[in-house]
C-alpha cells in the first residue's frame, strides 16, 4: 500500500467519524431556560430544548444534567427529523397539581427514540393519593405516558409515587424497555406499573417493579408482548385485563401472544392473572406461556377470573364471552398464601380450551391442609408434578 494511500485512508476515516460525531447534537434544558433546584417550574425549557432537538437530523440528545427540576404536565411530541434520545441524569419532581389530569410527562409521534440515564422522575403522589381515598378526585395523572411511539428503548431510568399508573404504552410497536425500577407504596390507588394497549412487540426486561396495583397490566390491543426477568412485588402481578368492560357495541377485545418468563413475584395479591369481565362483550385471550416463575407468598399465584365484577357496569350473573384458550403454565413454583393456589375459573357460554399445566410445584403455607386447585368451565391438560394436584388427566 504506497503512502499516498494510506493518507487518503486516513484521511477518509477521520472524516467520516467527524460526520458521525457531527451527527449527535445536546440539547440541554438548562441551555433553554430550566433551572434546578425544585423551585421553578421547567416546562417551557424542557419543550424548547424538544423542540430544537426534534428539528436536528442526526442523533438529538435532549439532556437533563443532575439536579431536580420542577415540572408541571408537559407533551413532547413529534415527528421528529432524527433519532431522539431523552437524557435523564438528575430527577424531574411533579408540581403539587398538575394542569394536566390525564398525564403528566408524554412522549408521542416518535419513531426511533430512546429514554435513558439514571435519573429519576417523582410524580409526589402521597400529595393526591388522599384525596383519592376519600373519592374527593376522579382522575390522576399518569407519570410517563409514551403514545404512537415505535422502534424505542426506555432503559436505566426510575419512577417513584406515580399519582396514577407508572408508565402507560398505547399504540406502541417495537418498544425494548430494560433495567428500569418502578416504586409506590403498596397502599398507593391505582398505582400500575407498566400498562400496554393496542400494541405489538413490547418487550420487557430485568425490571423491579413495586407498587400499589398491577405490576404489569396487559390490555386491550396488546399483540407479542414479551416480559422476563421481572421482580414484581408488592403488587397485583401481572395480569391480562380486565378484558370485556368496554361498552362500546361490536368492539371486541383481543390480547394475543404473551410470554412470561424467569420472573419473580413477592407479596403479591396476584402473580399470573387473566381476568374477565362478567359481561356480554367478546374476544379473545389466546397465545400465552408462563415458564420459570417463583412465587414467594402470593395470594393467588395462578388465576383465571371470567366472573370480574367489582362495581357496575358488569352485571354478576352474566357470562363473559372472551375466549380464553392456547395458555401454558410450565415451571411455576414456590408458595401460595391461599389455599387455592391454581384458580382456572373460566366462562360457561366460552370455556377456556387448551390449558396446560407442567410441572406446577405450590405449596400453601397457612394451616387449612394442602394446596388445592379450583376449576370451572375448562379444558387441558397436565404434564409432569402437579402440587396442588391439577384438575385435568394428566397426558
Ligand atoms: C429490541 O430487542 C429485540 C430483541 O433483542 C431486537 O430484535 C430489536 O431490534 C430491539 N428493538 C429496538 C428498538 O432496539
Ligand atoms: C381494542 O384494540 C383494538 C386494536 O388496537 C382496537 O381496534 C379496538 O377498538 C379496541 N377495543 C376497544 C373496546 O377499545
Ligand atoms: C431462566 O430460568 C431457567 C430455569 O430456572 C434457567 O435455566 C435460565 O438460566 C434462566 N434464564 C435467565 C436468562 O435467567
Ligand atoms: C413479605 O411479607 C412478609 C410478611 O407477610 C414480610 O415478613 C417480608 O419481609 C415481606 N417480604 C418483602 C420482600 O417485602
Amino acid at each position: 500500500m504506497g503512502f499516498t494511500r494510506i493518507l487518503f485512508l486516513t484521511l477518509l476515516f477521520v472524516w467520516a467519524a467527524d460526520v458521525q460525531c457531527q451527527n449527535v447534537k445536546i440539547f440541554n434544558v438548562k441551555k433553554y431556560g430550566a433551572i434546578p433546584g425544585g423551585k421553578t417550574e421547567n416546562s417551557k425549557g424542557f419543550l424548547e430544548a424538544w423542540k430544537n432537538a426534534c428539528q436536528w437530523k442526526g442523533k438529538a440528545v435532549v439532556l437533563v444534567p443532575a439536579g431536580t427540576y420542577l415540572l408541571d404536565s408537559v407533551k413532547f411530541e413529534g415527528e421528529c427529523k432524527g433519532y431522539m434520545i431523552f437524557k435523564l441524569k438528575g430527577n424531574v419532581m411533579a408540581v403539587s397539581k398538575l394542569k394536566d389530569i390525564n398525564q403528566w410527562i408524554t412522549f408521542k409521534y416518535v419513531n426511533g427514540f430512546t429514554l435513558a440515564g439514571r435519573g429519576t422522575f417523582d410524580g409526589q403522589g402521597h400529595k393526591v393519593w388522599p384525596c383519592k381515598r376519600n373519592g374527593q378526585c376522579q382522575t390522576l395523572p399518569i407519570s410517563l405516558r409514551f403514545e404512537f411511539i415505535k422502534n424505542g428503548n426506555l432503559q436505566n431510568i426510575r419512577s417513584i409515587n406515580s399519582q396514577n399508573a407508572h408508565v402507560s404504552i398505547f399504540a406502541g410497536s417495537n418498544l425494548n424497555i430494560s433495567n428500569i425500577k418502578l416504586f409506590a407504596p403498596q397502599d398507593s390507588p391505582n398505582t400500575d406499573g407498566i400498562k400496554i394497549s393496542s400494541s405489538e412487540e413490547i418487550r420487557i426486561t430485568r425490571t423491579t417493579i413495586s407498587t400499589g396495583d398491577d405490576c404489569i397490566a396487559i390490555l386491550n390491543g396488546s399483540k407479542k408482548t414479551h416480559i422476563s426477568q421481572v421482580s414484581c412485588g408488592p403488587g397485583h402481578g401481572i395480569s391480562v385485563g380486565s378484558m370485556g368492560g368496554n361498552t362500546v357495541i361490536d368492539n371486541k377485545d383481543i390480547v394475543v401472544g404473551l410470554t412470561v418468563k424467569n420472573s419473580t413475584f413477592t407479596n403479591t395479591s396476584n402473580g399470573l392473572r387473566i381476568k374477565t369481565w362478567a359481561s356480554h362483550y367478546q374476544g379473545l385471550a389466546s397465545g400465552f406461556t408462563y415458564e420459570d416463575i417463583i412465587m414467594n407468598n402470593v395470594e393467588n399465584p395462578i388465576i383465571i377470573d371470567q366472573q370480574y365484577c367489582p362495581n357496575s357496569p358488569c352485571d354478576a350473573k352474566a357470562a363473559s364471552r372472551i375466549q380464553i384458550r392456547d395458555i401454558t403454565y410450565s415451571n411455576i413454583r414456590g408458595t401460595s398464601r391461599s389455599k387455592a393456589a391454581v384458580t382456572l375459573s373460566c366462562s360457561s357460554v366460552v370455556p377456556c380450551k387448551n390449558i396446560v399445566l407442567k410441572d406446577i410445584k405450590l405449596v400453601y403455607t397457612g394451616n387449612e391442609g394442602p394446596a388445592s386447585s379450583i376449576c370451572s368451565n375448562v379444558h387441558g391438560h397436565s404434564f409432569g408434578v402437579q402440587n396442588p394436584p391439577s384438575c385435568f388427566r394428566s397426558a
